[in-house]
């Protein structure tokens, strides 16, 4: 008899709701997110793999990866014409601005120095997972100039209720237009996508998002109302190209931007991987495990072990929350002290793309109501879903553990030290006691979570010159 159908026998399915929080709406309260199993006090004799009844019900809760979940704020956020302009847009290069950095052989770098059209989204996202296997020594990417965190994969990304390590972003659609003209990735301008939009993409933006403005049209007669690069002035700067245009016209650029983001994660939504060894496990296949790697999945599900799945619950193991881990701030071009959550909040609360403002399709999901930058914050990132982390290295939010070995011994050792004064570790975090073998079948276990790989037709440049 399997564990599956061990667990089904008992008529209890235990639902997908574990935690993960699909719809996001609503902060999990920490009680309810432990979901740790009890100490295991006896197996249930029928499982052939020395499961109890708690841990199968435990295991039951992180798989099967169910459907995306709807993006309520994104109307093109499953159109299929929307997706196929979107994985256009994601690899194309053309609107990127000056590189700051120069390319060696030893950072992995894109061209030399003021070059420009050299950085494309794909540039750090590429592969089975999508990920950044580009930039030198592997830790930080290097777009225009290097940033201060690793990048994440994009392969069942869509899941998250927040976007990037520290939720800077609310949906996944306003990521791409702060990647874009941001100085150290892409350092273009919101006008400069627009036009490469008119310029490039006219039939395929038309057909989704309709008409496009005529004096987009460079032989227009009205073309000047809208200058060929410009995006907001930074703070106490001079007026630039963008505070000069119309007020009105400003909205329509906005609007195209912000469909640009909305095109292009419809295409990210697409990258999803299922049926991992793990899945296969759970829905009754005894043999897609080894007795080591079921060992480890113990480890990860028993409170007085790894408790893992305190934090990486549901079926993309992470519980849609933020924990200070004392992650160290070291290795090549990290930054000193990076506060996480609590230093991305407030451009987020801050942005016109954000769920609840003008360029949103559904402002009352409630996801921002009553959020704050909180001292609390400090020091916090999101948890990491696990699913392909085994092919995603190096690990944290700045890549500083090498291997996955070297994770579970830094959670062995009861995570980090917290570097800022207001910083606080997540009391969750503490010594466990792990024996080598368990920490090694633990490790094993990580490995069951890698599935199929994603259509290869979506890991292609399909952008035009
Ligand atoms: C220079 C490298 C680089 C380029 C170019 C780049 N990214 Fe990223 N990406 C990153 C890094 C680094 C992070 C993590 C940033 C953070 O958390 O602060 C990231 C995070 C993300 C995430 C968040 C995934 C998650 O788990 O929440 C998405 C989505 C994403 N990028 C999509 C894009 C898109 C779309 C583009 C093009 C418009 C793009 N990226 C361009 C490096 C890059
Ligand atoms: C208190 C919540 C919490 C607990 C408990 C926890 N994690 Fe994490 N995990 C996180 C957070 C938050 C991050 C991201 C931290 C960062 O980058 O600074 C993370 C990151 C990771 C990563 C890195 C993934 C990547 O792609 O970089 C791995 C692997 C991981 N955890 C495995 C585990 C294992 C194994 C255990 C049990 C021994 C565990 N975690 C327990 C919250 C937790």
């Amino acid at each position: 008899m399997s564990a599956c159908s061990d667990s089904s026998s008992s008529g209890d399915t235990p639902g997908l709701d574990s935690g993960a929080s699909a719809d996001g709406a609503t902060p999990i309260d920490a009680s309810t997110t432990d979901t740790s199993v009890a100490a295991d006090t006896g197996t249930d004799a029928a499982d052939p793999n020395g499961l109890s009844a708690a841990q199968i019900a435990a295991m039951h809760t992180l798989s099967p990866l169910p459907a995306v979940p709807a993006d309520s704020t994104n109307a093109v956020a499953d159109n299929a014409a929307a997706a196929t302009l979107g994985q256009m847009l994601f690899f194309d290069k053309s609107y990127s601005g000056a590189l700051a950095v120069a390319g060696t052989l030893a950072n992995g770098g894109l061209g030399a120095v003021g070059e420009t059209g050299k950085v494309s989204c794909a540039s750090c996202h590429l592969g089975a997972e999508l990920d950044d296997r580009r930039s030198k020594p592997g830790n930080v990417s290097l777009g225009t100039d290097f940033g201060t965190r690793r990048a994440l994969a994009l392969v069942n990304a869509s899941f998250y209720t927040w976007t990037n390590w520290g939720g800077r972003f609310d949906s996944q659609w306003s990521l791409p237009l702060a990647v874009a003209e941001n100085a150290k990735i892409m350092s273009s301008t919101r006008l400069a996508v627009v036009h490469m939009i008119y310029a490039k993409y006219k039939t395929e933006y038309e057909a989704v998002f309709g008409a496009l403005d005529a004096r987009l049209d460079p032989a227009n007669a009205n073309a000047a109302a809208f200058p060929a690069v410009g995006k907001p002035k930074a703070a106490g700067a001079a007026d630039g190209p963008w505070e000069l245009m119309a007020v009105a016209d400003q909205t329509i650029a906005n609007t195209i931007f912000a469909n640009f983001g909305k095109a292009i994660a419809a295409y990210m939504r697409k990258l999803v991987s299922r049926d991992a060894p793990f899945d296969r496990f759970v829905a009754g296949d005894d043999s897609a495990m080894t007795p080591a790697q079921v060992n480890g999945l113990k480890v990860f599900l028993d409170s007085d072990k790894g408790a893992c799945i305190t934090c990486h619950s549901g079926p993309h193991f992470e519980d849609a929350q933020f924990h200070a881990l004392g992650v160290p701030q070291t290795g090549p071009n990290v930054p000193a002290a990076d506060l996480g959550r609590f230093a991305d909040l407030p451009a987020l609360l801050a942005s016109p793309f954000r769920t609840n403002g003008a360029f949103s399709a559904d402002v009352n999901t409630g996801k921002l109501t009553a959020l704050t930058q909180i001292d609390a914050q400090k020091g916090q990132f999101r948890t990491k879903g696990l699913r392909g982390v085994a092919v995603a290295g190096p690990y944290m939010h700045s890549g500083q553990l090498a291997t996955l070995d070297d994770v579970v011994a830094f959670y062995n050792a009861g995570g980090g030290d917290t570097v800022d004064a207001g910083e606080v570790k997540d009391p969750k975090i503490k010594v466990l006691g792990l024996t080598a073998q368990q920490s090694a079948d633990l490790v094993d276990f990580m490995k069951t979570l890698t599935g199929a790989d994603v259509p290869a037709a979506l890991n292609l440049d399909t952008s035009k010159p």
